[in-house]
């Protein structure tokens, strides 16, 4: 069984996605350990306490400085003993003592085509503006696994997704969770509960 915590900061929908595959079985021999979230609105954590999943607050603001906030995080991954951490729209920085002690067990979902519109500054809507202000006319998303660059870490899964005329950022985003997002973060966690995504020399290697 393989257990995960999922890291989130907003909406949710990425997680409730995983919530959805496990009670569909579309993921299987996996559990969601907890839910931790960094802003103690997020409306994740209601998704979370709505499937019985236990959620914690781990702030920033909560905490003196920076590095006592890194050690508090990864405190609260320790504590729930997963094999995987889930970065579902987590819009934190995963420090380096968190990528040190979960080598290889730490994935991020991203909403383009990585190595496209990734990096410091592109999160969430910001990424889908880009994608319309260069006028691309394919974007989708990327599952990843973190290393210590941002969005640098071997591609497990892609997805593209097609730009229409009179696309908005959000009518995008929304385009881009539905046919991309929603599906590739389940099957990649399926995938590695059943032992199917191995990393040589950097590069992820995904079985059928
Ligand atoms: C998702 O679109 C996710 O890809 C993005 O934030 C959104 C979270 O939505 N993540 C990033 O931009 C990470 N760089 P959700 O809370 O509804 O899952």
């Amino acid at each position: 069984m393989l257990r995960i915590a999922v890291l989130v900061s907003g909406g949710g929908t990425n997680l409730q996605a995983i919530i959805d595959g496990i009670a569909a079985e579309t993921i299987t021999d996996t559990e969601i350990a907890g839910v931790i979230s960094n802003n103690k609105n997020a409306y994740a954590l209601t998704r979370a306490k709505e499937a019985g999943i236990p959620g914690v607050v781990v702030s920033p603001k909560d905490y003196k400085d920076r590095e006592t906030f890194n050690q508090a995080l990864l405190d609260a991954v320790d504590s729930m003993h997963v094999d995987l951490i889930v970065l579902a729209g987590f819009l934190v920085v995963i420090p380096e003592i968190m990528i040190d002690a979960y080598p290889n067990k730490i994935i991020n979902i991203h909403p383009s085509l990585i190595p496209a519109f990734c990096g410091t500054g592109f999160y969430g809507l910001k990424v889908h503006e880009a994608a319309l202000a260069r006028g691309v006319k394919v974007v989708g998303a990327t599952v990843h696994f973190v290393d210590k660059g941002t969005d640098t870490g071997p591609i497990i899964m892609q997805k593209p997704v097609e730009v229409k005329n009179g696309d908005t950022p959000a009518i995008l985003q929304k385009r881009v969770m539905e046919q991309a997002e929603w599906m590739i973060l389940p099957a990649v966690i399926d995938k590695i509960a059943h032992g199917k995504v191995t990393v040589i020399n950097k590069t992820a290697v995904v079985e059928d």
